[in-house]
């Protein structure tokens, strides 16, 4: 029986959260098509679920790009079951020194993307009869925060998105999930980006990826009577 399909978008080091998305559900018998920049990265991820018995395959895509997201999505062909928006770059800075084109280009990346993410999802799986795309937030999707202007905006804007596109969606079997990162992920992109501030942390002060994921896959297995559009996770120091 052929399997079916994960597309999951935002693929980095394997100690990330996007590289974690893709083991679980490979783990949860579906075949993962996973999609960042990097092909050293990809093929990393790819072969460490292969090791695990697990089926996968790497595709370099722009988040950014509608032509590249278009491929993506064709190269899943039928069977698309979930596609999961994770790229999101943080993009610190105070709003009177900011050039325009970060400010856009932040936008770029947490919004429209997520945007062409999601239209060639649904125009599959409506037809197809349904599936699930989930989007990652973070704190920033819920609040403003002085010299986070840019990614606040875009990740709220992106939060907002997918609420519409869950009640757009539904009726056609479409279960569309926001998931609140609040705080920073025990992964490598904080303890090897940012050494000095996961120490200050410390590792009861950061998100377990293997509990963010526990999320996704919560959102996942909802049959539709019970359906959840947003989930929050946060360490339990985290002060909100
Ligand atoms: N890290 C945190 O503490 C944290 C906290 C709250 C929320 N989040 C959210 O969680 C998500 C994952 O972040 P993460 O930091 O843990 O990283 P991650 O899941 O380990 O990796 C995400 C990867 O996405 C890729 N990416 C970035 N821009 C892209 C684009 N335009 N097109 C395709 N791929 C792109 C990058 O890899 P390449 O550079 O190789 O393409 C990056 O490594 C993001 O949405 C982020 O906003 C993160």
């Amino acid at each position: 029986m052929t399997r079916p399909t994960a597309i999951v978008i935002g693929v980095g080091p394997d100690r990330g959260l996007g590289a974690q998305l893709c083991h679980r559900f490979s783990k949860e018998g579906l075949h993962v098509l996973l999609a960042g920049r990097s092909q050293d990265k990809l093929d990393a991820v790819v072969a460490a679920i292969e090791r695990d018995g697990g089926s996968a395959e790497a595709a370099v895509c722009d988040a950014t790009s509608e032509d590249d997201t278009r491929a993506l999505f064709d190269r899943a062909g039928d069977g698309l079951a979930l596609a999961i928006y994770n790229a999101g770059n943080n993009t610190p800075g105070r709003i009177a020194d900011m050039e325009a084109d970060y400010f856009e280009q932040s936008w770029r990346v947490c919004c429209f993307g997520g945007f062409l993410f999601g239209r060639e999802a649904v125009r599959r799986m409506v037809p197809g009869g349904g599936g699930t795309l989930l989007f990652t937030g973070a704190s920033a999707s819920l609040r403003g925060r002085s010299h986070f202007g840019a990614f606040n905006s875009s990740k709220a804007a992106l939060r907002t998105l997918a609420q519409a596109m869950a009640k757009e969606y539904a009726a056609d079997g479409v279960h569309v999930g926001h998931v609140v990162v609040d705080g920073a992920i025990g992964g490598e992109k904080i303890q090897k980006g940012f050494p000095a501030y996961a120490e200050k942390l410390g590792e009861d002060g950061m998100l377990s990826i293997e509990g963010i994921v526990d999320g996704y896959v919560f959102l996942y297995r909802q049959p539709p009577r019970a359906w959840t559009f947003e989930i929050d996770v946060r360490t339990s120091k985290e002060n909100w």
